[in-house]
């Protein structure tokens, strides 16, 4: 009997024990759902007109995307994401919503709007705040946003040089998609974003669709927009296949010819070229996630507004003592129809010919750059590639880093083609 009762003790006990830890688990659950941040609450709508736009506010609304959290961990950091950078799913794709700042910087923006008299209109927090601000002049604003000195710390980081006349051309795209959106609002929306973050205007202007290397820009709402997830960062790649890098060194030297090219009005130079900005899609091509940085060079001025140098290219110098880091000087970009920035920053910086440093000056022999470790067999086929990567990093003349930068992706194409035919042939 006493065996008895011992048993069915023993089994409520455990009953209990399996319940509780149930409603635990349970609870847990609940607590975590709550916690999950949604693409809605990333919105701040009440901050409109002093937002991103409302174009894609259909699809966050109705629940259309959603933010992925892959376990407790991925909760918890959305919940302190400092770069308000958040992944998530949209009708089957994956996508990347961004608050555009850190959570530090959009607070002290609202407060500007908030202290500042001729900008009260937009501030958050005022209980006359009409949909459509009237007082403020966005137009000029905008103007004075891309151009303002580049010496003064409070600028855009998308500037348009030497000359504003076409700027309405460079908008071009963003004006049209602002669809019926009344000009006031589609330009206080172009001013906020300005002055936070211009990517998803760079986005606008230069269309994936139309084959720029840089993500879709599906739209926005409130303060988050949301864009096209491209892969992985580049700087997970470094120690795949060679021939892989390849690939990706390439697509990397076409965005360089691209952006400084492509288009006949305006010369695009991106300053914020690193491994982290770069992300490599599932073709192995790579694409620019970061545009926040970027100097736009208007092609077309007249011969009054050249500087004598205007004609001559310009020429980005190597800096020995800054490792790791972009040097340019934006006055000189300005003042030249071409700079080869994009290709110094492409080939020197990290990506093809890291660690320039430690190769001649260190003795901490760190392997350099994306294709480094050239496989025996094509180094025999093509001996100058040790040399174009060097001339296009520290060309030994002007023009040369260009010319070379193109004749090397052309020789890494030709290696990347015959490696697939032989794929193919086996
Ligand atoms: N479109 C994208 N596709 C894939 N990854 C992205 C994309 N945008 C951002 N990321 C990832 O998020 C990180 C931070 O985004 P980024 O826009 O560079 O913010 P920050 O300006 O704070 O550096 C990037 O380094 C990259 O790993
Ligand atoms: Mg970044």
């Amino acid at each position: 009997m006493l065996y008895f009762n011992n048993v069915v003790r023993f089994r409520k006990w455990k009953v209990f024990l399996i319940l509780g830890l149930f409603s635990l688990a349970l609870g847990l659950k609940v607590v975590l759902k709550t916690l999950r941040v949604t693409a809605a609450q990333l919105t701040d709508l009440r901050k409109c007109p002093a937002c991103y736009g409302l174009s894609i506010c259909g699809a966050i609304l109705n629940n259309e995307i959603v933010i992925r959290h892959r376990g407790v961990y991925a909760t918890f950091a959305n919940l302190f994401n400092a770069k308000n950078v958040f992944f998530g799913n949209y009708a089957g794709e994956k996508v990347v919503l961004k608050k555009l700042a850190h959570t530090s910087e959009l607070y002290a923006f609202d407060k500007m709007l908030c202290t500042d008299s001729k900008l009260f209109e937009l501030c958050p927090n005022n209980s006359n705040k009409k949909s459509v601000p009237r007082a403020i002049d966005f137009y000029t604003q905008i103007t004075r946003e891309l151009t303002t000195d580049f010496a003064s710390d409070n600028i855009s980081n998308l500037r348009l040089c030497p000359i504003t006349d076409h700027m309405d051309d460079l908008l071009y795209n963003v004006y049209a998609n602002s669809g019926n959106d009344k000009k006031q609002i589609s330009h206080a929306y172009l001013w906020t974003i300005l002055r936070i973050n211009p990517e998803p205007v760079v986005l606008q202007i230069l269309p994936t669709e139309d084959g720029w290397p840089v993500p879709k820009y599906y739209g926005a709402c409130g303060r988050v927009i949301v864009e096209e997830y491209v892969g992985p960062p580049l700087s997970n790649y470094h120690q795949e296949p060679w021939i892989r890098r390849a690939k990706i060194a390439s697509s990397l030297l076409e965005a360089a010819q691209k952006f400084t090219y492509r288009s006949p009005h305006f010369g695009f130079y991106l300053t914020d070229i690193s491994p982290d900005n770069i992300a490599v899609d599932p073709k192995d091509n790579a694409k620019f996630i970061d545009m926040e940085n970027i100097i736009v060079v208007d092609k077309r001025i007249q011969q009054n507004n050249r500087t004598s140098d205007w004609e001559e290219l310009e020429v980005n110098k190597v800096d020995f003592t800054c490792q790791n880091c972009l040097a340019f000087s934006p006055v000189d970009i300005c003042s030249h129809h071409f700079s080869d920035h994009n290709y110094y920053a492409v080939c020197q910086l990290d990506l093809l010919f890291q660690h320039l440093l430690s190769r001649t000056t260190s003795s901490n022999a760190i392997p350099g750059g994306l294709l480094h470790d050239i496989p025996n067999d094509i180094l025999q086929q093509y001996p100058n590639l040790p040399t174009l990567i060097e001339q296009c990093a520290i060309p030994s003349a002007a023009h040369t880093r260009i010319v070379v930068g193109d004749l090397l992706r052309e020789v890494l194409n030709e290696i990347v083609l015959e490696n697939t035919r032989q794929i193919l042939r086996h």
